[in-house]
């Protein structure tokens, strides 16, 4: 591999969308960010240097970071935030991973606008294990608010109420023609007919799960989080936020239209209110045969919309999600962990902090406020970083290794909760020897409604051995799982009112975040971390910081 140098300076811009302009905070003054393009086994050095008042951190999102847990991005994870006027490189190899990846901001909600594509070729000797396609093209979901969205989740977090939901959702930084004056900023993508194109699908939105359609067209699934799967057909897919899927998307060789409409908008089933509006993009047939439409002749009035399931359709997404297999093939087998050395069941989902006596609060059921929580524990930051503290053995006061690895309540999770599900705050983690073989149930809850929760490991891909809807039986769901194909990513929706069971080895040593990635969510703590302790050979061990590590 080469190594390949990117400078990211974090500026501010004035952008335009919705007929409003508001000051982002950009990477390099570019919405959405430039794209980190790289081949497998190469060197990637990003220097970051920090040119606004906000603090700031990169997560590289789906890189595994093996031995550079460093570089991982999460802020009081990792890495302290890099600070206005510092910088800080983050500098790791791309070591057996290949396909679409993002990078974005995982700081407060800064990532509303620091996101952009990670994408990693294969090796040069190496091949698609499909045709190659005539063309690729990251398309990029996004969230747009008028507002300043550190002010919106600031002052969720402040009342305890629900954060106001966003404007409008983007493709590749556009609203389209469906949005308020938006018509002039609409994603066009220009396809020649009788090809093939991959379409590196990435959903960056901060709180919803998204269908997609291009009308007229199906799409061929190949991959999923950089992982080949075995492909399969599709007019519409879900994607939540932090995964990212690849289609070939193959164009008519005769097309009666020139332009087709692509669609997207939530799924969502829970309580409160969220964005339901729909994105929509066009597709267009550009080639010597018909005239291509200038940007002017653009309206989507007299086209079909395509239609999309109903927005709480929980069965459409779990008849998509489980069309997903690993591809399994001689050269990129599937290796399930077989044998379990550790159970885990966590219950994942929202709650509340009690309300103080006499008071008045404004969270739900007047509680003082909307709390998310991992087995009733709400993750809050330290003020420094757990790696940190972990490397240099000073974990005093900043995090405890009593993360509970079952929940301390049991309940009936998909039915009527009882009255004693109160969250509680901490900083609890757990500590797993190298190469411990893992098992998590993950069982959503219905105490504040049922939701599906899009959960992200950090660190690691991990297999998705068995899922299924209301609790999750003990006895029986074990003997379904499938530990032949199974599909290996690093983030799955938690089925809403069900639960989905992940495998993975924990095979590097580092500080690990796992969260929702939802980011109203992750704000109201459902996340926790893992800490994998070093093997005794020499490339089982995290590598001693950088130089230039932020200190908080
Ligand atoms: Cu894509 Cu912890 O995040």
């Amino acid at each position: 591999g080469v190594t390949r140098h990117y400078k990211f300076d974090i500026r501010l811009k004035n952008v335009t969308r919705l007929c409003k302009t508001k000051t982002i905070v950009t990477v390099n003054g570019k919405f959405p960010g430039p794209r980190v393009v790289a081949r497998e086994g190469d060197r990637l050095v990003i220097k970051i240097v920090n040119h606004v008042s906000n603090n700031v951190s990169i997560h590289w999102h789906g890189i595994r970071q093996l031995q550079s847990g460093w570089a991982d991005g999460p802020a009081y994870v990792t890495q302290c935030p890099i600070q206005t006027g510092q910088s800080y490189v983050y500098n790791f190899t791309i070591t057996g991973q290949r396909g679409t990846l993002w990078w974005h901001a995982h700081i407060s909600w800064m990532r509303a606008t620091l996101y952009g594509p990670l994408i990693i070729y294969p090796q040069h000797n190496a091949s698609y294990p499909f045709a190659k396609p005539h063309k690729e093209i990251p398309i990029i979901f996004g969230e747009w608010w008028n507002a300043n969205t550190e002010a919106v989740i600031n002052q969720s977090l402040v009342t305890g109420a629900g954060p106001n939901v966003s404007d409008s959702y983007t493709i590749n930084g556009l609203p389209g023609p469906l949005y308020n004056c938006s018509a002039k900023d609409t994603f066009k993508l220009k396809v020649k007919p009788g090809k093939t194109y991959m379409l590196r699908i990435i959903n960056a939105a901060l709180n919803d799960d998204l269908f997609f359609r291009i009308a007229n067209h199906t799409m061929t699934v190949v991959e999923a989080d950089a992982l080949y799967v075995k492909p399969f057909e599709t007019d519409i897919i879900v994607i939540t936020p932090g995964q990212t899927t690849n289609v070939l998307l193959k164009t008519h060789h005769n097309p009666q239209q020139t332009t087709f409409v692509m669609v997207a908008r939530p799924y969502f089933t829970g309580q409160g209110t969220f964005d339901n509006s729909t994105i929509a993009g066009i597709l267009m047939y550009d080639d010597d045969h018909h005239n291509s439409p200038t940007s002017s002749d653009i309206s989507i009035k007299n086209l079909p919309i395509p239609t999309l399931p109903p927005i709480n359709s929980t069965s459409f997404v779990s008849n998509f999600t489980n069309k997903f297999r690993a591809l399994a093939s001689v050269k990129f087998p599937a290796n399930v962990p077989r044998n379990v050395d550790k159970h885990f069941f966590f219950t994942v989902g929202l709650g509340s902090n009690p309300c103080p006596k006499n008071q008045t609060c404004q969270g739900p059921n007047n509680s003082s406020k909307f709390a998310a929580s991992v087995n009733n524990v709400s993750m809050i930051l330290p003020n420094t970083a757990l790696l940190q503290s972990y490397f240099f053995k000073k974990s005093n006061g900043v995090y405890t290794s009593d993360f509970p690895s079952v929940p301390l309540i049991p309940f009936n999770y998909t039915g009527t909760p009882p009255n004693n599900t109160n969250v509680s705050n901490g900083t609890k983690v757990v500590v797993l020897p190298f190469n411990t073989s893992v098992e998590v149930v993950m069982q959503d809850t219905s105490i504040l409604g049922a939701e599906s929760h899009p959960l992200h490991l950090h660190g690691y891909n991990f297999y998705v051995v068995g899922q299924g809807f209301g609790n999750f039986d003990p006895q029986n769901d074990p003997v379904n799982y499938n530990l032949v194909d199974p599909v290996e990513r690093n983030t799955i929706g938690v089925p809403s009112g069900g639960w989905v069971t992940i495998r993975f080895l924990a095979d590097n040593p580092g500080v690990w975040l796992m969260h929702c990635h939802f980011d109203v969510h992750l704000s109201w703590g459902l996340r926790m971390a893992w800490i994998v302790l070093d093997g005794k050979l020499p490339n089982q061990k995290l590598l001693p910081p950088p130089a230039d590590l932020p200190m908080c």
